[in-house]
């Protein structure tokens, strides 16, 4: 029998956020928000700016306040990692998290879902490309590029072509992820793009306020497909290029949006939907 002193708990309103520093730029809980409003669901999700030196108290906490769970940016995405109870084998190989769940026993447990939000966006967009059926070539080696080549080589492609200015980053990449990764020369880049059927702008070249990424794609042949993860602007100098050349092209906001979605349905108990409603959401 329940002790009849012992006042009943309290219904708890599930909360989550971005833990970032700085944070105000994410549009993370533009997006959780809108799907939260829109599902019905009594939840909150917020901006924590949290400094490196308090990352471990602040997760240490955020359980305690009700938090069921976090997404991670920068420059927290590596050092969560350490921190964590429990790494999933994808977050492990990658070298970081984004999505992390309180666990009820207490344990903190960590994902991550960038590889599935970069996959997602092309098999929504580009719903007959077939990876498989031909190389990739990535430009650009650092963390984003991770979970693209992680997610790449999972799906089955035959080969990742890799070139990054620092070329060692590229060849440390060649290492992890073992031989059916081939890197590239930065100055050679264009070569790199003949017979590739999927091409990638993992660099942050093109991004609004920095100069685009220039290389030659003479080589490109009009079937590939062609990505970019960079997102502002959505129609970046590099795919209107590739577009120009007969490609098709999936710009880089899907994968942020399909990023966000498994840990919302982990967190909120709903499976959320990716659509333009929440595109016009996120760009508002
Ligand atoms: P992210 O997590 O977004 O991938 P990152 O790890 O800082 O961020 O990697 C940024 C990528 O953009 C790297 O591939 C970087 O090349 P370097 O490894 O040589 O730094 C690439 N990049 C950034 N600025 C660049 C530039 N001006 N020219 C070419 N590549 C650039």
């Amino acid at each position: 029998m329940t002790d009849p002193t012992t006042p009943p708990e309290p219904e708890r309103i599930p909360l989550a956020g971005v833990i970032g520093w700085p944070v105000a730029h994410s549009r993370s809980p533009a997006l959780h928000g809108h799907w939260l409003k829109r599902y019905g669901i009594a939840g909150h999700y917020v901006p924590l700016p949290v400094m490196p030196e308090h990352l471990g108290s602040v997760l240490h906490m955020l359980p305690k306040a009700g938090f069921v769970g976090a997404n991670v940016t920068i420059p927290h995405k590596e050092a969560v990692l350490a921190l964590a109870d429990v790494v999933t084998d994808r977050a492990a190989l990658i070298g970081a998290a984004n999505t992390l769940i309180f666990r009820p026993d207490g344990r903190l447990h960590a994902d991550n879902t960038d590889g599935h939000g970069f996959m997602a966006n092309l098999r929504q967009n580009a719903p007959d490309w077939v990876p498989e059926l031909g190389p990739a070539a990535i430009i650009g080696a650092g963390g984003a590029a991770r979970a693209v080549v992680a997610a790449l080589l999972e799906t089955g492609v035959p080969e990742i072509r890799i070139a990054n200015r620092t070329r060692l980053r590229a060849d440390q990449l060649r290492a992890e992820f073992g031989a059916r990764l081939v890197v590239h020369d930065w100055v050679q880049i264009g070569n790199m793009l003949d017979g590739a059927a999927t091409v990638v702008n993992a660099t942050s070249m093109g991004m609004t306020g920095r100069p685009p990424l220039r290389i030659s794609l003479d080589a490109l042949s009009p079937s590939a497909l062609v990505t970019d993860l960079v997102y502002t602007p959505l129609d970046t100098p590099f795919l209107i290029d590739a577009r120009s050349r007969g490609c098709r092209t999936v710009d880089g906001l899907g994968m942020l949006l399909h990023q966000a979605a498994p840990g919302f349905e982990r967190w909120f108990g709903h499976r959320p939907e990716v659509d333009d409603e929440l595109r016009r959401a996120v760009l508002a």
